[in-house]
C-alpha cells in the first residue's frame, strides 16, 4: 500500500466528490506524482459499482428524504474501499479522516456487512458485474464471444495492478542507438542505477522493468534524449504486423500521440514516407514533439480528418494503418474511468467512426496494398463485425502465430483477424487484422 498523508486524502476526497457528481476532471501533475493519491483514486474508480452497492446497503441512500451530500458519499466510498477491499483496521481509517456523529450509523452497518449475503438472489449477470466490478453492458456483450471462465480471467487481469510486482515495457530507439556497443552501455547504465530489466521473448529491442522504476526511467538521460520510448507490446505487435518496408508510402490515419507512427519509422530506418494524420490538434502537437525528440524525419504529420483526407485523389498508399478510436474496452486496466462510460451509445458512436475510417482507408490504398485495422477493444462490433462489412474488397493475410484467434462469427473464425487478450498476452485487449486490397 502507498504511504498517504493528509494532503493526499484531502485531494483524493475532492476529486472523488467531483466523480460522484459526474464531473470527470483532469488530474493535474502534482497529484499524478503522488503515488498514494493515484492508487486510491484509480482503485476506488475501478471498483466503483461494487463500492456504491455496498454504500447503498449500509446507508439510507435510496431514501430521497435522507439524500447524502456528494462529499459525504466520497468519504464513505473511501472508508468502504479501505475497510472491505484493503482490510485496513477501522480505527486506523477513522484516525485519518474527520468523522461526525451522523457517520456512526453507517460505520456500524459497515462492520456488519456481508458481501456474500448481499449477493444472494441477484441475477447471474448482476453478480458477475458486482464481483468483478464491470458494467453489466460489457459483461453481456462479451459473454456471447468468450467462454465464461476465459471471460472471468480477462476481467480479473484487467483489474489487477500492483506497483511492486507489475512491469511496464520500453523500446530502444534503433534510430538513435546505432550499435550493439551503445546498447550495452545503456543496459549497463540502467543496471548501475539499480534498474533491473528483462528482455522480451519476441522483440529484440523491447525490455521490461518494474512499474516502481518508471520515474527513474523518465528522469534518465536515455529517456530524455529519445533513446528509450515507453511503449506497450501491443503497439509494437500492431506496427510489426503491418511489416512496413523502406521506400513505401504509408498512411497512419489515426496516428496521435504517435507511438505506432514512431515504431513504423524505426522499422523502416527512417526510409519510408509516413503520412500521420490525426483529428485532434492537441494530440497532433504531442505527436510532433515525440517525433522531434526521437529524431524521426520520415513522417509528415497532418492535423486532419481521415474520413475526408486532404491528400490528392490520385495518391494511393502502399499500406494503411487504421488504429481506430474505440471504446477502449480492452484498456480498462490503465484507464478505469472508462469502465463506467461503456454503454450502447458510446459503442455506436465509435462504430460509426470506424466504418467511415475503414471505408476511406481502403479507398486510399492502392490495389494489392496492405491494410492493418486495430482497436484496443474487446467488443466484436469494433473488430470482426467491422471487417465483415468490407470483405468484398479485401483478401486476408495470416497474422503471426503469437496473435490468438479472434472471435468466431456464425461459428467461423474470420481469416486475417486475431486478438491479444490481457489474460494470455499480458497486454491490453487488442483486435488486430491484416488484409490486402483486392486487385
Ligand atoms: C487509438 S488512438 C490512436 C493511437 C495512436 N495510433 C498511437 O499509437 O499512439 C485513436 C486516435 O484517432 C483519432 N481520431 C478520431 N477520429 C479521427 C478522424 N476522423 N480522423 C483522424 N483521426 C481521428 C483520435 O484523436 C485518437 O488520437
Amino acid at each position: 500500500m502507498n504511504k498517504k498523508n493528509s494532503v493526499s486524502i484531502h485531494n483524493l476526497l475532492s476529486f472523488l466528490t467531483k466523480f460522484v457528481e459526474g464531473r470527470i476532471s483532469y488530474i493535474d501533475n502534482e497529484n499524478r506524482k503522488d503515488p498514494a493519491f493515484m492508487h486510491y483514486y484509480n482503485e476506488i474508480v475501478r471498483y466503483w459499482n461494487r463500492l456504491n452497492f455496498i454504500l447503498s446497503r449500509t446507508t439510507n441512500l435510496n431514501n430521497k428524504d435522507k439524500k447524502l451530500k456528494s462529499d459525504t458519499i466520497a468519504k464513505y466510498l473511501y472508508i468502504i474501499f479501505c475497510y472491505i477491499e484493503e482490510k485496513t483496521p477501522l480505527d486506523k481509517i477513522l484516525s485519518e479522516i474527520n468523522i461526525k456523529n451522523q457517520d456512526l450509523r453507517f460505520i456500524k452497518k459497515l462492520t456488519r456487512f456481508s458481501f456474500k449475503r448481499a449477493l444472494e438472489r441477484k441475477p447471474t449477470i448482476e453478480k458477475l458485474s458486482l464481483i468483478y466490478a464491470y458494467p453489466t453492458f460489457l459483461i453481456r456483450h462479451l459473454e456471447s464471444y468468450m467462454q465464461k471462465d476465459f471471460l472471468k480471467e480477462n476481467l480479473v487481469q484487467m483489474n489487477s495492478y500492483d506497483m511492486n510486482t507489475d512491469m511496464f515495457s520500453f523500446f530502444i530507439n534503433n534510430l538513435a542507438i546505432k550499435n550493439g556497443e551503445e546498447l550495452n552501455i545503456l543496459l549497463r547504465d540502467l543496471k548501475d542505477s539499480k534498474i533491473e530489466v528483462v528482455p522480451d521473448n519476441d522483440f529484440s529491442l523491447l525490455y521490461y522493468t518494474l512499474l516502481k522504476n518508471k520515474k527513474k526511467i523518465i528522469l534518465s538521460h536515455w529517456y530524455r534524449t529519445g533513446k528509450i520510448i515507453i511503449v506497450d507490446k501491443a503497439s509494437l505487435i500492431v506496427a510489426s504486423v503491418l511489416a512496413p518496408k523502406e521506400g513505401e508510402l504509408i498512411s497512419d490515419s489515426c496516428a496521435a500521440p504517435g507511438i505506432k507512427t514512431t515504431l513504423l519509422a524505426q522499422l523502416t530506418n527512417n526510409r519510408s514516407k509516413i503520412i500521420a494524420s490525426d483529428f485532434s490538434y492537441k494530440r497532433t502537437k504531442e505527436m510532433n514533439s515525440l517525433l522531434k525528440k526521437l529524431s524521426i524525419y520520415s513522417v509528415f504529420s497532418l492535423n486532419s480528418d481521415s474520413i475526408t483526407p486532404v491528400i490528392r485523389d490520385d495518391i494511393k498508399f502502399d499500406s494503411v494503418l487504421i488504429d481506430a478510436p474505440c471504446t477502449g474496452s480492452g484498456a480498462l486496466f490503465s484507464n478505469p474511468e472508462l469502465k463506467w462510460r461503456q454503454n450502447f451509445n458510446f459503442l455506436k458512436q465509435n462504430m460509426i467512426l470506424q466504418t467511415k475510417l475503414l471505408n476511406s482507408g481502403i479507398n486510399n490504398l492502392k490495389p494489392g496494398g496492405i491494410l492493418v485495422y486495430s482497436t484496443c477493444s474487446l467488443y466484436a462490433e469494433e473488430g470482426e463485425l467491422q471487417i465483415l462489412k468490407f470483405l468484398d474488397k479485401l483478401e486476408p493475410i495470416n497474422l503471426p502465430e503469437w496473435v490468438s484467434n479472434g472471435y468466431k462469427i456464425n461459428d467461423q473464425y474470420i481469416e486475417g483477424t486475431g486478438r491479444l487478450y490481457p489474460s494470455i498476452h499480458s497486454t491490453k485487449g487488442f483486435f488486430i487484422s491484416k488484409f490486402k486490397k483486392k486487385e
